[in-house]
């Protein structure tokens, strides 16, 4: 695990206290506001991965956004640093302390405000569960824009404040699209309102942009208010083999052109990834014969007899345009849902050896797969990767969303040590920024990336970032030591 070696502590930070503990008890008086046992700490203070952990003595659990406005201020008045928490399944160190930060759990406010059925929008706390809301949304003839793997777990603030991308961003845009308003507390302890209902408004700046991506550093998110589009009545999921990354990219051209409007995601994964995954599902892959890729289409609209007839003569015509070699369309709901598994279940299945380094990247389409190759032959090189364990890394994967340009690098390991990190950084981020691609094109920068944002970044880009942060939060107490 991480152990924070070229960090210290900010000194200028207060450490926690007894009377501070009483403070926050005085505030939030529901059960469970105030968490200090050590065992109920520790999901808390360690990341999905298991690779950063932090040493919190609190986590506290406000049910409003006037408590969470008086715990902001007291803390600001106070020099107590805050890590803001939804769900905890960020993927870069962000959401756990790094230190003794206070930790303020969002997982408490989680109440849906309104729904307008004429416009599909949604009003909610930012601790509500992803899932849920699509649960909520799915009863009324609507579905959130966003679909991740993670949804039973990460909070919709959460994924407001990673800008989260997912499986069908291709569809539905990013949330800086979607999200028509924010209610946040700022780092001093006020209120702002601005959960707007429009659509358009070209009234000053968009104020709420500024906290959509910025990851717990500017504000706490304690409301979201969302545009939902109607949900389609038809899904279709087909998985294919293909011989080459070549074969990839054409495939993905074709089914642009010819499934345009219900075309909802264009996945891929590599044979790699699926060898993990079959080993963790502990299950025999949908496609008999192995392939050297895979592709996950999905389709969406509002006529299933229409929708069949367009993904037959698609996946026809790409057969004998010889760009894909085989594969299967879901019968029923159960194979849509078991077909997906074997792209969202690929983060898990990364982490079968004990540990995973991610990378999250965006590139050119031509170049994407090339930085998986680029990094198997440097830990080959450095005889660091076999089946065996006397060496770190199991295997390096590539997966992720071609729709966006955005490729999944992970390198699952048997430990966490400093030879493989040495290999990986700064030469993932080098090959990136060498392609004029993005170190990290959905999940963020958090800890993990702290050190890099230059690799993507110009110094007045990184000015700016520091000047909005300084003016905001004069303290610092936001999600300090991250990547601000
Ligand atoms: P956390 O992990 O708790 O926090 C993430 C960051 O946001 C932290 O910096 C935290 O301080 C801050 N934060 C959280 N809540 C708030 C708030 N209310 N106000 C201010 N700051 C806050 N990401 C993608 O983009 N696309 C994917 O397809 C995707 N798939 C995933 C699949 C799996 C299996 C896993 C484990 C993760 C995946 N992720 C993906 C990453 C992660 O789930 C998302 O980034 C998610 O949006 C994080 O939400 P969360 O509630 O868990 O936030
Ligand atoms: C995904 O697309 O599966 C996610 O971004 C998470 C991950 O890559 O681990
Ligand atoms: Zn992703």
């Amino acid at each position: 695990r991480e152990k924070y070696p070229k960090i210290k502590r900010n000194d200028s930070f207060k450490k926690l206290e007894q009377e501070d503990i009483n403070f926050f008890k005085s505030v939030l008086q529901n059960d469970n506001g105030v968490v200090t046992n050590k065992d109920d700490l520790e999901f808390f203070n360690e990341d999905w991965m298991r690779k950063y952990r932090g040493e919190s003595a609190v986590v506290l659990k406000p049910k409003t956004v006037q408590e969470v406005s008086q715990i902001v201020k007291y803390c600001n008045e106070k020099k107590l640093a805050i890590v803001p928490q939804g769900g905890n399944t960020g993927l870069v160190g962000g959401s756990v302390p790094v230190f003794d930060e206070v930790i303020l759990s969002l997982s408490s406010m989680k109440k849906i405000r309104s729904f307008d059925k004429v416009s599909g929008i949604l009003k909610a706390d930012a601790g509500l569960i992803l899932e849920n809301a699509d649960i909520y949304l799915s009863e009324r003839g609507y579905i959130f824009p966003l679909d991740l793997g993670a949804k039973g777990s990460c909070h919709i603030g959460g994924n407001v404040a990673t800008n989260a991308g997912g499986l069908r961003l291709l569809r539905y845009g990013s949330l800086h699209g979607s999200v028509l308003g924010l209610e946040v507390v700022l780092p001093d302890g006020t209120i702002l309102d601005s959960m707007h209902s429009l659509r358009k408004d070209n009234t000053g700046y968009d104020l709420k942009q500024m906290f959509i991506g910025s990851e717990g550093t500017l504000g706490i998110i304690t409301g979201v208010s969302i545009l939902c589009p109607a949900r389609p009545k038809a899904f279709n999921v087909a998985f294919l083999g293909v011989s080459s990354y070549e074969a990839v990219q054409k495939t993905f051209v074709h089914a642009r052109g010819e499934l345009s409007e219900i075309l909802s995601a264009f996945e891929f994964m590599d044979s790699k990834s699926q060898k993990l995954t079959a080993k963790h599902l502990n299950s025999p892959h949908p496609l008999d014969d192995p392939f050297p890729f895979y592709i996950l289409i999905e389709t969406s609209g509002s006529n299933k007899e229409h929708d069949d007839a367009k993904l037959e003569s698609f996946l026809e015509s790409a057969m004998e345009n010889g760009l894909i070699d085989d594969g299967i369309v879901a019968q029923d709901e159960t194979q849509v849902q078991t077909l997906w598994q074997w792209r969202e279940q690929i983060p898990e299945a990364s982490t079968i050896g004990g540990g995973v380094y991610k990378y999250d990247v965006s590139l050119p389409l031509p170049d994407l797969y090339g930085l998986v190759e680029a990094v198997r032959a440097k830990l080959n090189d450095a005889n660091l990767i076999g089946e065996t364990d006397e060496f770190p890394v199991v295997d390096a994967v590539g997966y992720g969303h071609i729709g966006d340009g955005n490729l999944h690098l992970n390198v699952a390991v048997r430990r966490y040590t400093k030879d493989v990190e040495k290999v990986l950084e700064p030469f993932v981020y080098e090959w990136i920024q060498s392609k004029k691609g993005s170190i990290s094109a959905e999940h963020g920068l958090g800890f993990q990336k702290k050190n890099y944002i230059h690799y993507s970044k110009s110094d007045q880009e990184i000015k700016m970032i520091k000047d909005l942060k300084n003016h905001y939060d004069p303290n610092g107490i936001l999600n300090p030591y991250k990547y601000v």
